[in-house]
This record gives structure tokens, C-alpha cells and sequence, in this order.
């Protein structure tokens, strides 16, 4: 029998283990059914692989692409006191499918952003990843980080600059819309949010593995972002997260040169929006995703984190010569920002309210996407 999910606001204190495994087979079959070109990249570094966009990566990688993968994230073993957290579940079942075909799949916990850490990472590249490695994707999501100077915790804030924004947010725990009102961020507020989700990190992340030699020629490297359509701007890209995302741009650009001596390069990848432990902690996001997966889904262009990532490496020539944008940018939201679907999501948007959100919205849809992050609702079949 599955254990019940525990849900607070819009965080799950619990996870189904077997049904996590059941995501990844999912995931992983879905990848084995798409082709994808032979890929010049064996060894990919991968800092936020447990869940989301980046798991949905490393499983392209190991699957589709036949890599070896180094697998960073910042997960939860579970304990006397509780399951786990889903992703770190995710990383046990990669591994295990990963090595029954022979393939390598190493996965490491701890903070992405301590010294320490960075270092023991650096001696697995050089102990089992031929002491070099061809691409690194940058898809950590987090609230917070530590100063690389002084050790203090810098927090992130996700709210508008200049304007207050008043709407509505999705609350999981009581499956209600709630009005919500957000103050906007102080300049200190700015400054932090951008370093905690801005380009700092992945520019010293690259940086010290190319100090290292630890970077092939012709190294890659890509983060994940996202911009989104104008009804969303005051929450997101004219925000903190949207100061931030602009921050990686413009580190993307630095990398892009710094990585031209080894015949390399970095791109910012657009993705589109989706449920995952990340998306829906942003205060007013909830109603956008559940208009937006509505109609998407009614257009038949729906797409998931893996599909999203097929794309990547495949259609999008990720590791060739990429699809981009004037802005070598990476458009995987491409077909969110279509008018069509653009015209009839805020058509609805205009529309919900508490009272109807959850018929007229494809609330059922977000829900289920939020369950079965975390394992719940995927072991119907095999209960
Ligand atoms: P997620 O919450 O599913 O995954 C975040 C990953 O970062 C997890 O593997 C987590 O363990 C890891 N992580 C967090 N803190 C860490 C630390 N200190 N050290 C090591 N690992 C750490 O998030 P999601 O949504 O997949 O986000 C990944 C990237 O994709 C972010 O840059 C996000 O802005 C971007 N993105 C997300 C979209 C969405 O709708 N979810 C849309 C477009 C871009």
C-alpha cells in the first residue's frame, strides 16, 4: 500500500520510493523511444540532477545519449524519521538502471556551492571520468546559499521590483486559490536573490575545472532559464528571479569567451514552464501553470521536463551547432509562447477565479504533476 502524502503549502514532507523509481522507468522509456544523433559528449557534469529539468537531463544523457553522468544534487536520505526526499530516491533508481546496462551513473549529494565539495567532485572527475569532462549543465534551484566569502547564508526572495503584485497563488495543502499580495524587493533583496540564482556560481564552477584542466577541447556548457510571456513579467522576468536569469545571461556570454581558446562554448537554454519543487514555490505562478498546461494540452503541445530535454538533443542540436535565437539563446519555450496558445491562456486567466479554478484550469493536471514528483499516484498499477 502507498504511504498518504504529507502536504504543507506547497512542499511534500514525504515521498513514495517505489513510485519514484516508476518516474524514472517512465522517463527513461520515453527517451529510449526517440533517436537521438551520435554524441561527441561521453562525460556530463550535471549540478541539479535529482530532480526536474535536470534529472530529466541526466537521464537523456545516460539513455539517449549513452554518456557517463556525474550527478550533483542536494538531497535527503531517508531516515528513522521519514522517506526521504523524492530526489534522492531519483538518484538511486538512475544509478541501479543506469549500471543494468553497463553504463556510468555516479551520483553525489552535498552543497554545490562549498569549496569541499567542489573538490571532492573534482577528484571524481579525475578518478572515473578520464579527467576530463565535455559538458556541464547548471539546473540547480535553490532559496539560498552560502557566502563564498564570509560563510553567512544569503537568501533568495522571489518577489516584483518597483510595483507591488497582486493575484492569486496556488496552495497544494488546501487546494485553493488565494489572493496574494507581494511587496516589492528591496535593493538588498535584488542583490541577493541574483546571487543565489544568478551566473556567479556556474562561472566558477567552469572556471576552476578549466583551472584544473579538467575541461576537454571543445567543452560545453548550458544553464536553464526562463522568460515567459508578458502576463507573467511582474512576477517573474521583470523580478528578482528575472534580474537573476539576466544575470546569467550576461555570464553566459563570459563563459562563451572564456571557452572559445578550447573550441568551446555556452548557451543559455530557454525552457518552458513546468511543475516542479522549484516552479511551485513562486508565489503567484500556480494559476499561469494550470492555464497554461489547459491549453497546451487541449493544442496537443504539451510537453514534461523529458520531452523538454528530448528536444534539447535532438531537434535543437544541442551538441552540434544549436537552434538558437538572435541572442544565441536556446528557445525550448518556443511552443508556450505560440499566440495561440498565448491568446487562449490569458483568455482563461481573465476568467478563474477561487470558485471555478478547478474546473475551468487544468488544476487536476498540476496536482497530479506535483503527486507524482514525489512518487504518489504512479503504483496503481502494481499495487
Ligand atoms: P528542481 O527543484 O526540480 O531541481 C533543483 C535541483 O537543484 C535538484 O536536483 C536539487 O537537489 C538541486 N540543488 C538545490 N540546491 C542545491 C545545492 N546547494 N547543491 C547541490 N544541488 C542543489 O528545479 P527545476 O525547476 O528543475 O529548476 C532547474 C532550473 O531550471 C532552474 O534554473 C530553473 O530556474 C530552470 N527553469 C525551471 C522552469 C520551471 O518551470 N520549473 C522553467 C524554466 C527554467
Amino acid at each position: 500500500m502507498e504511504n498518504q502524502p504529507v502536504i504543507q503549502g506547497v512542499i511534500a514532507k514525504n515521498c513514495q520510493p517505489e513510485g519514484c523509481r516508476e518516474a524514472v522507468r517512465q522517463q527513461i522509456n520515453a527517451v529510449q523511444r526517440s533517436s537521438f544523433a551520435n554524441a561527441p559528449a561521453k562525460n556530463i557534469l550535471i549540478l541539479g540532477a535529482s530532480s526536474g529539468f535536470g534529472l530529466a537531463t541526466r537521464i537523456v544523457a545516460n539513455f539517449g545519449l549513452l554518456a557517463n553522468t556525474l550527478n550533483l544534487s542536494f538531497e535527503k536520505p531517508p531516515s528513522e524519521k521519514g522517506t526521504g526526499s523524492a530526489g534522492w530516491h531519483n538518484n538511486q533508481a538512475c544509478q541501479a538502471f543506469a549500471e543494468e546496462q553497463g553504463l556510468t551513473s555516479i551520483n553525489k549529494v552535498g552543497d554545490a556551492f562549498s569549496a569541499e565539495f567542489r573538490k571532492e567532485v573534482r577528484e571524481i572527475i579525475k578518478e572515473h571520468f578520464d579527467g576530463h569532462i565535455d559538458l556541464l549543465i547548471y539546473s540547480l534551484a535553490t532559496g539560498g546559499r552560502p557566502d563564498p566569502e564570509s560563510g553567512e547564508l544569503i537568501r533568495s526572495a522571489i518577489k516584483p521590483i518597483d510595483e507591488p503584485y497582486q493575484g492569486y497563488t496556488l496552495d497544494l495543502e488546501h487546494e485553493a486559490l488565494q489572493s496574494v499580495t507581494l511587496q516589492p524587493a528591496t535593493p538588498a533583496e535584488i542583490t541577493d536573490t541574483v546571487k543565489v540564482m544568478g551566473g556567479e556560481d556556474w562561472y566558477n564552477w567552469v572556471q576552476e575545472l578549466q583551472e584544473e584542466h579538467l575541461l576537454s577541447n571543445g567543452f560545453r556548457t548550458m544553464a536553464y532559464s526562463y522568460i515567459g510571456p508578458e502576463i507573467t513579467h511582474a512576477i517573474y522576468h521583470h523580478g528578482t528571479l528575472g534580474r537573476a536569469k539576466q544575470d546569467l545571461q550576461q555570464y553566459t556570454d563570459r563563459l562563451n569567451e572564456l571557452l572559445a581558446i578550447q573550441g568551446g562554448g555556452a548557451w543559455l537554454v530557454v525552457c518552458k514552464a513546468l511543475v516542479t519543487k522549484a516552479s511551485v514555490f513562486i508565489p503567484g505562478f500556480g494559476p499561469y501553470l494550470m492555464a497554461l498546461y489547459k491549453v497546451m494540452k487541449q493544442q496537443g503541445v504539451h510537453e514534461g521536463c523529458i520531452e523538454q530535454m528530448i528536444r534539447l538533443f535532438s531537434e535543437k542540436n544541442a551538441l552540434a551547432n544549436p537552434t538558437t535565437d538572435d541572442q544565441r539563446m536556446i528557445r525550448l519555450d518556443d511552443w508556450e509562447l505560440r499566440g495561440s496558445v498565448q491568446g487562449e491562456v490569458s483568455e482563461l486567466l481573465q476568467q478563474a477565479t477561487p470558485e471555478n479554478f478547478r474546473t475551468l484550469l487544468d488544476y487536476d493536471g498540476v496536482r497530479q504533476d506535483f503527486l507524482n514528483l514525489n512518487g504518489f499516484d504512479l503504483m496503481s498499477a502494481t499495487e
